[in-house]
């Protein structure tokens, strides 16, 4: 076993704010950013420093918050939000005493990393402070908690906006609401903490004030601005999704991906993308995608929960919940819905829509057509206009097509119904009955002509 620094560690989170500002249903940590909830984010690199305990204070939603967060964490209930000194007391009472040492996180900071982190614990360890706190410079400080540093430099308290005097508001050093303490020391500060504020709340921060009052030493690690930047609005929201899409974008160009417009492309965190793939503008690839190498992708195009293997072209196209394999080729204009399979070198062209379909190694479906709930087989190809008609307002049925057929454009399948190997069907046929290998099916009546039609009806109407 390899050994464990943070084996004494407790982690609190706080996320049991509701969030107010985001003047939303949802709770404040269940905002996504890149397709993954702000709980989700900060828990990510939590895990990686493998602590002794994690606990997530929850409220408002909690049910849906603790299934966010996800399983091996404790959830402590925080009823009323009393304020962050409130959470972490709630907390204390039910983490371990065995762990001696407390870092506390807030849930809103989704842009926070490990290695920041481990240069918290580590200031604390080395100094053995009674804390370490971040902090970070920011040109606009507004909203806030200011450190306030006494003649020597040393950190004397945190001051919130709402508290704060106007020379106050000046500091530009901003507490992030993240930091390491010693146990014991900590329960003694939350002993001492009061509501006596402008907001009537528990401040976490008055625990910083009560330690340097008593002698205890509080020692304040700096991160950049980016990386603290919490979430209180749908503003910020949007500012911190931004700076992710970023980092996103530059490890997958690192990595061998060209991104045309990095500022117009949107790829969820967890995306997967091969070497020398290319993706246009306004492409979004969400969810659990993985996508091979040497594809072009885009321009306009959105992959949602899909595989898509090497070598394949998908333009101006919806792709959700499906498998391509390599080669094939999707768009423009195609709509791929949950469980469809294209093969290899297979094609969904032009205005094409599908559903839990399977097409197989060179099919093609070029143009205008709708194939639900069907199974095409290898090198047929479906003509313009081809639908399977899979519901009949009340069921859905399936249609099979072998290989090497031939479907004649407008062709309607009336499911269930079944074509078989090198079989061919007229152009405009509704087909209802199964089609044999090797034939031709064909269901038209039979073309009239009718001579000097256009004369004869201007003669009726004089
Ligand atoms: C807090 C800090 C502020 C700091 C800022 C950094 C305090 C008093 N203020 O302010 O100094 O600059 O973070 O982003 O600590 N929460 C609970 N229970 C509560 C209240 C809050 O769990 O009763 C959670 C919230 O869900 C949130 C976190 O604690 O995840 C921080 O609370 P929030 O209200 O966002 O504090 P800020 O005003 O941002
Ligand atoms: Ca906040």
């Amino acid at each position: 076993m390899p050994p464990q620094p943070n084996a004494n560690l407790s982690i609190i989170v706080l996320a049991a704010g509701e969030g107010k500002r985001m003047n939303s249903r949802l709770p404040k940590v269940l905002h996504e950013i890149c397709g993954r909830p702000l709980i989700a984010c900060v828990l990510d690199p939590i895990q990686a420093l493998a602590p002794g305990e994690v606990a997530v204070v929850v409220g408002a939603g909690s049910a849906d918050v603790s299934e966010a967060a996800g399983t091996g964490k404790r959830f402590v209930e925080q009823a009323e939000q009393k304020g962050t000194g409130h959470a972490v007391m709630v907390a204390m009472e039910k983490m371990d005493p065995a762990f001696i040492e407390v870092m506390v996180l807030p849930g809103d900071t989704p842009l926070i990393n490990l290695e920041t982190l481990e240069r918290l614990i580590a200031a604390r360890r080395n100094t053995k402070a009674a804390a370490s706190m971040l902090t970070a410079e920011l040109d606009d400080p507004t909203g806030y908690g200011r450190v306030v540093r006494d003649l020597t430099g040393e950190v004397s308290e945190i001051i919130e906006e709402a508290d704060a005097t106007v020379a106050q508001r000046e500091i530009s050093e901003v507490n992030t609401c993240m930091y390491v303490f010693d146990r014991d020391s900590l329960e003694g500060g939350l002993a001492a903490l009061t509501a006596e504020n402008a907001q009537g709340e528990y401040y976490l921060t008055d625990v910083v004030k009560d330690f340097t009052s008593r002698g205890l030493t509080v020692i304040a690690v700096q991160a950049s601005g980016e990386e603290i930047l919490g979430i209180n609005d749908r503003v910020q929201l949007a500012q911190a999704a931004s700076i992710m899409r970023g980092r996103i974008n530059t490890e997958l160009m690192r990595s061998g991906v060209t991104i045309l417009d990095p500022d117009q492309t949107y790829i969820d965190q967890g995306v997967r993308i091969g070497r020398d793939t290319i993706i246009m503008p306004m492409v979004h690839i969400t969810g659990e995608t993985t996508i091979d190498k040497g594809c072009t992708i885009g321009p306009c195009t959105t992959v949602n929960d899909s595989t898509i293997a090497e070598d394949c072209d998908v333009q101006y196209s919806v792709i959700d919940g499906c498998e391509i394999e390599a080669g094939a080729n999707v768009g423009p204009f195609s709509r791929l819905r949950p469980g469809c399979r294209l093969g290899p070198d297979s094609k969904a062209g032009t205005f094409v829509e599908m559903k839990k379909t399977t097409v197989g190694r060179g099919s093609k479906v070029p143009h205008l057509s709708y194939m639900g709930d069907a199974q095409i087989g290898e090198d047929t190809n479906v003509g313009a206009g081809s639908i399977t008609c899979n519901y009949d307002g009340e069921n859905k049925f399936p249609t099979r097509i072998g290989d090497r057929s031939f479907i004649g454009s407008d062709t309607m399948m009336v499911a269930p119904v079944e074509i078989g190997d090198d079989a061919v069907t007229g152009a405009g046929s509704v087909i209802y009955e199964d089609v044999p290998d090797g034939s031709l099916a064909i269901e038209r009546t039979e073309q009239r002509i009718v001579q000097g039609y256009k004369k004869k009806k201007k003669s009726k109407g004089k």
